[in-house]
């Protein structure tokens, strides 16, 4: 599968996901401690917010009513996007926020930003590492000088082991079509209210993702664990989240159900 097509595919399954409602069941708020993690790390007094990736906006509505920043929201999902729209009309914020749908060369209008969120494994949907580095190398000429980047990504030690060990064997006998020849990357389907949907992921070893940054002009500044429990348990129930939060602090990066890094310029 090329890259263009693993995002018609991740298109269609998001879509899909949005529309039926299933994404905003299943993680109904920001992670609590990723939102405090984005507002104690400049998005308070950010400017120029990039959500990339934003979905339903599930951050960016939190973030647009903790700071006075302008707010480009890209998705390559028009129903996520719809749905953003739509959580917006109760909100005063609408003014404040532009959409930019499936067309990269619509961000640099408003560059360069302060700020730039890939959240919740946005990274890893992109496609092969040549992809994912182009991706993040065209946000690198978005940033600014001193800005920033924070994004999670999911464990390669935590994440989906029956398909890496399938795809592991399928390399080993010389059987894996790219991208799924690739170390870490890893292609599944999914049952959400009736529909199959497949996605596409490329779990994360820290290595890797210090190695991919830095080959787009990025350094990690401080990375930690997103949570310990699965995301939607957290996203859930509040005591959950609390608890996890404790739980988050204790443990190595990696041994996180994702990863949650604080990237800057070089
Ligand atoms: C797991 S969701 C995360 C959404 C949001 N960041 C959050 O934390 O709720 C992944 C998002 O990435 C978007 N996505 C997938 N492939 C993309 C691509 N090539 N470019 C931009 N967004 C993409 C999906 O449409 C979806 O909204």
């Amino acid at each position: 599968m090329q890259s263009n097509q693993i995002a018609r595919e991740m298109q269609r399954t998001y879509d899909q996901y949005f529309l039926s409602s299933g994404y905003s069941r299943r993680y109904p708020r920001p992670n609590a401690a990723t939102l405090d993690y984005l507002l104690a790390n400049g998005a308070r007094e950010a400017g120029r917010i990039l959500d990339f990736g934003c979905g339903n906006g599930r951050y960016s509505l939190a973030l647009l009513a903790h700071s006075e920043a302008n707010l480009i929201a890209y998705d390559i999902s028009a129903s996520s996007l719809i749905e953003f729209e739509g959580n917006l009309m109760n909100t005063p914020y609408r003014e404040r926020v532009t959409f930019v749908y499936d067309d990269l060369s619509g961000l640099s209008h408003a560059r360069p930003y302060d700020l730039i969120l890939m959240l919740f494994g946005v990274l890893s949907h992109l496609g092969d590492r040549t992809t994912r580095i182009a991706t993040l190398s065209r946000l690198r000429a978005l940033v600014r000088e001193d800005g920033r980047v924070i994004l999670s990504v999911p464990s390669i030690l935590r994440r989906r082991p029956r398909e890496l060990f399938k795809c592991a064997l399928a390399r080993r006998l010389g059987r894996a079509q790219p991208p799924l020849n690739e170390r870490g990357n890893i292609c599944f389907t999914r049952q959400v209210d009736g529909h199959q949907l497949t996605f596409f992921y490329h779990l994360y070893a820290l290595k890797d993702l210090r190695d991919e940054l830095a080959a787009a002009g990025f350094a990690i500044r401080h990375c930690e664990a997103e949570s310990v429990l699965p995301e939607w348990w957290v996203t859930q129930s509040r005591i959950l989240g609390r608890v996890d939060r404790w739980l988050a602090a204790w443990i190595a990066p990696v041994l996180g159900y994702g990863i949650r890094v604080l990237a800057v310029p070089i």
